[in-house]
């Protein structure tokens, strides 16, 4: 890495990002410009299986990273030698998945000179919001929301973090995704409950809200397995409105501890992340609440919330500002944890 390199405004982050079922790179400057930002999902590889196929996924990133990154650099109309710095996810995610990202992004550092960072990726997730609304203001509260995590974080500044709460068993989408395929819904099963709960009453069935008053943390299984109970014992019970009261559940639980979240700890705002962060009742109830609490409610775009590689590039420039590179030696660790203060 070049020795005399400063982390300032100016500096052009590349991101890469290979954890899932999203292959994706963008051109990020001085941490929150967005320059170019590509994105290629394999939803449609998947959806015959209801669910990601690891194997699947790592081949498919093989397949499109280079056009990707190619892509990223074109899109953002700069030479390539006007980058700076390559940060990539390096966990947690999918082990096969990760490694294509890694190797790739390990090898472009090696081959233009330039300085590596391996990125958490949940730490990129507390990012994106930010690249949206940059005068967002310490402390938040980030409620993060998708198919692999359930998390509430108190952001207190970059890089210091407290975990209030997380899922005990399944994850929001997963919950989702589980009983959109139970009522054949389709896949992903987030979009399609969405919609189904549409034509729903939320009412309809008075599901189970579990740990409702149990501090911060969450548990969606009870909720998942309350549904198939339901179904079983009604079987003709619309869709519609299992969907819409599913969806209530899940998003009651939600709200209410992300508010009381934001009570305590004197956020300035809550703020969405993840998958989840698209379903149209979680916005709308977030915002509600936000206004009865006299807070800011702030809802990024979904392209924001899903998986991408802006908020890596995001991420990486703080990490690059405050750490330095990251070692090339450095692996793909599926099960990495972010660093939280108690
Ligand atoms: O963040 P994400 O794209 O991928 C990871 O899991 O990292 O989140 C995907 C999850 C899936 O479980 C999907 O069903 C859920 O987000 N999801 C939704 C909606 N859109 C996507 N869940 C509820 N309502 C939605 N509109
Ligand atoms: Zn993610």
């Amino acid at each position: 890495m070049p020795a005399d390199l400063t982390v300032d405004d100016a500096t052009l982050v590349l991101g890469v990002e290979t954890s899932c079922d999203e292959t994706a790179a963008a051109l990020v400057m001085g941490g929150n410009d967005v320059v170019s930002s590509v994105v290629s999902t394999q939803v449609d590889l998947h959806a015959d299986f209801g669910g990601v196929v690891p194997e699947i996924a790592s081949r498919a990133h093989l397949d499109v990273l280079n056009p990707v990154i190619a892509r990223s650099i074109v899109e953002a109309g700069v030479d390539e030698s006007r980058i700076d710095a390559i940060a990539c996810t390096v966990g947690p995610g999918l082990i096969g998945a990760l490694l294509v990202g890694v190797s790739a992004a390990k090898s472009l550092a090696l081959a233009w000179d330039l300085p590596f960072v391996g990125v958490n990726h949940m730490e990129a997730h507390l990012y994106a919001a930010s690249l949206e609304d940059p005068t967002l203001e310490f402390p938040l509260v980030v409620l993060l929301v998708s198919g692999g995590h359930t998390m509430l974080i108190e952001m207190l500044d970059h890089g210091r973090y407290r975990l209030l709460g997380q899922t005990i068993d399944d994850a929001a989408g997963e919950a989702f995704d589980k009983v959109a395929r139970y009522l054949d819904l389709g896949y992903p099963g987030g979009p399609a409950i969405d919609e189904a709960a549409l034509l729903g009453d939320p009412e309809a069935i008075r599901f189970p809200r579990a740990m409702m008053n149990d501090g911060y943390d969450f548990s969606f299984s009870g909720l998942k397995t309350a549904v198939v109970n339901y179904v079983r014992k009604h079987p003709d019970v619309s869709s519609a409105d299992v969907a819409a009261s599913f969806q209530a559940a899940v998003v009651d639980v939600l709200v209410t501890k992300a508010r009381r979240a934001a009570q305590a700890t004197g956020a300035t705002s809550i703020v969405l992340g993840g998958g989840v962060a698209a379903n149209s009742l979680l916005r709308e109830e977030i915002l509600g609440g936000c206004g009865v609490d006299g807070i800011q409610g702030f809802l990024p775009s979904r392209s924001m919330c899903t998986d991408n590689a802006a908020m890596i590039a995001a991420a990486g420039w703080h990490r690059l500002r405050a750490d330095g590179p990251t070692p090339l030696d450095v692996g793909a660790t599926p099960n990495l944890r972010l660093d939280f203060i108690d």
